[in-house]
């Protein structure tokens, strides 16, 4: 499915200081987006999305330049050289001017490519290590693209512990059209190896995982998938570009709901793939122009103003929630809190190596008084609000068995009556722990 010879770049285990940085720099600058192109909606497909942003064009790539903030910010786009704006314009044409028959500017049809989408699709594979990305509607419209190379007869493997949503999109959908399925612990390297079949085609991961938090050995799993001639593909949403680089771990591909904490604000649906491998680039941009998932211009906007100011969220994120978590560790209401920031948690030490020294903001607590107090706890919150969704700047609070992971319910992958499922906002950490106790200390 996938060459042997793509360039894998494997990033040490070391703890950065500031987000992921792409080692060998990721991207190659020179390019041809800003050329005359021949690309239009009935296009041969070889030529979808597939461009590289010249560094002289009004959308620069700086993956191999820069830190990662100054990549949030300024990747995808310099001062427009017209008005002299510093921030990119929200394009709403839906066509764009041809220069002659079968020539246009880089621009053919929004569906295809759209220029505000295109400074989002920069910055964001740049922010991933990746040579090639692509925005979506959704993140489950970028796990579909993605998915859309299985075929008929093809195995895929997934995670016992994985989002509600990519598990119906799995079991439900691929398995209607003949690819076959099936669960395993990917903590668990050896029965990886013992459940990877002939046909599997494709590891599917999340690390860490919605809702357990357990975390996955992204670079061992990708040396099984490689050596067995398929792919690893990470849903990387809880952690954040910011804190996990998937392709410099060594898998092929990386996914995630930008409605979460790239976008940051609970604003805006939005999903994105990455990956640095042509063939499956070609696959996935093939998808996006073809099937048209693609995310409306003023929605690229709205997950680009999030995205800027990423570093900064989730440093307060991952600060409030240690707090959190420390604080629910000691509560006697709790019978077990996930968060793989605590010493306790035995995905610790690979999270750290992973997740560059920090730990995300989700997590979930077990009750130790079951359904009825998990019941009690989410009604009762103030400041944090119960709703779907995670990784926006407000706190939140929910219950998977019954909202995010309810399609697992009465199969052996459901999820325990007294899990509560924690997204740590960026409101004043003391606050947060008032309002959890406040409701807690009625529980014991
Ligand atoms: C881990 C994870 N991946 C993917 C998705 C799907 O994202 P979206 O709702 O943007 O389609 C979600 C949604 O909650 C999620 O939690």
């Amino acid at each position: 499915m996938k060459q042997e010879s793509q360039d894998r770049r494997v990033r040490s285990g070391t703890v950065v200081s500031e987000g992921t940085d792409c080692e060998d720099g990721g991207t190659a600058s020179e390019g041809a987006t800003s050329k005359t192109s021949e690309s239009s909606p009935d296009q041969s497909p070889t030529t979808y999305n597939l461009q590289r942003p010249n560094p002289k064009s009004p959308h620069p790539s700086h993956s191999d330049e820069w830190g990662f903030s100054t990549r949030a910010v300024h990747s995808g786009f310099a001062p427009d050289e017209l008005t002299g704006a510093v921030m990119p314009p929200i394009y709403l044409a839906t066509t764009f001017q041809n220069v002659d028959i079968g020539q246009h500017k880089g621009f053919s049809y929004a569906r295809v490519n759209n220029p505000t989408r295109q400074v989002l699709e920069t910055c964001l594979k740049d922010l991933e290590c990746a040579e090639f990305g692509f925005a979506f509607s959704s993140g489950v419209a970028a796990e579909d693209a993605v998915l859309r190379m299985l075929r008929p007869g093809d195995h895929l493997l997934f995670s016992d512990i994985i989002y509600g949503g990519t598990y119906r999109l799995i079991t439900d959908l691929y398995e209607s059209i003949g690819v076959s399925s099936s669960h395993v612990n990917l903590c668990d390297l050896e029965a990886v190896e013992a459940a990877w079949r002939p046909e599997t085609k494709m590891v599917w991961l999340e690390s860490p995982t919605n809702p357990l938090l357990t975390v996955v050995d992204i670079a061992g799993l990708s040396g099984i998938a490689h050596r067995h001639g398929g792919i690893c593909v990470v849903d990387n949403t809880f952690a954040s570009p910011y804190l996990q680089n998937p392709l410099a771990l060594g898998a092929d591909v990386v996914t995630h709901s930008t409605t979460k904490y790239i976008s940051g604000h609970s604003d805006v649906v939005g999903g994105f793939a990455a990956t640095s491998d042509h063939e499956l680039a070609h696959n996935i941009g093939q998808a996006q122009a073809t099937a048209g998932a693609v995310p409306s211009p003023l929605d690229c906007y709205l997950v680009l103003r999030g995205v800027m100011t990423l570093s900064l969220r989730v440093d307060k994120h991952c600060a409030n929630a240690v707090e959190v978590a420390q604080f629910l560790d000691g509560h006697p209401a709790v019978a077990k809190v996930n968060y793989p920031g605590l010493a306790s948690h035995p995905g610790h030490e690979l999270a750290r190596r992973q997740m560059g020294g920090k730990f995300g903001a989700m997590m979930s607590i077990h009750l130790a008084g079951g359904h009825e107090a998990a019941k009690t706890l989410v009604k009762s919150l103030q400041v944090f609000s119960f709703a779907e969704s995670l990784g926006g700047v407000e706190s939140l609070v929910s219950y998977p068995p019954m909202m995010s992971h309810s399609i697992m319910a009465c199969t052996e992958l459901a999820m325990p009556e007294d899990l509560v499922r924690l997204s740590i906002g960026i409101e004043t950490a003391k606050d947060l722990i008032a309002d959890l106790e406040q409701v807690l200390d009625k529980l014991v």
